[in-house]
């Protein structure tokens, strides 16, 4: 299973992102309250790519605390700059780590991670949170998940 999921070629990628996009935006039509938004967005990623771990991580004073997310027990609390998710906070981009051994300060919620995305969340020039998706296999994100969970994200009201 785990090779097989390596071996997704990007195009594979797109279209299942393309065919997600649609899902997710009748998910949240309707719905304004934010935490049965981000659970379902969550719920909808995992669901499609099987990936170990999605979720959310919502800005709240000088950390970031555990939102809605689908997999294992993680981390509850990260300061500002810490770890990957930090980090895409503070330099307020998206961060793709193809190794997170090589990635210094990297905190490890499970020893399964091996690589990891963070895209950060922008409301009026703020981030407010950041999405964070984690893989057991190396290498596992490039610029299609960038791009692609850049735009979901958008689609998500944080007001
Ligand atoms: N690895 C993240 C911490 C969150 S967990 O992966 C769910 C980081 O370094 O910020």
């Amino acid at each position: 299973m785990a090779e097989d999921l390596n071996i997704i070629t990007s195009t594979d990628k797109q279209d299942q992102y393309r065919s997600l996009i649609p899902q997710i935006e009748g998910l949240l039509s309707g719905e304004p309250d934010l935490v049965a938004n981000l659970a379902n967005v969550c719920a909808a990623l995992k669901e499609q790519f099987k990936w170990f771990w999605v979720g959310f991580y919502l800005v709240k004073g000088n950390e970031l605390v555990l939102g809605p997310f689908q997999g294992p027990v993680a981390c509850t609390r990260i300061a500002y700059g810490k770890g990957v998710c930090g980090a895409a906070w503070a330099q307020a981009q998206t961060l793709v780590v193809p190794d997170v051994e090589e990635f210094p300060g990297h905190i490890a919620c499970s020893s399964l991670s091996r690589s990891e995305i963070v895209i950060p969340v922008l409301l009026d020039g703020h981030v407010v949170a950041v999405l964070d998706v984690d893989s057991e296999l190396l290498n596992h994100f490039d610029d299609t998940d960038a791009r692609f969970l850049e735009a979901i994200v958008k689609l998500i009201n944080f007001k």
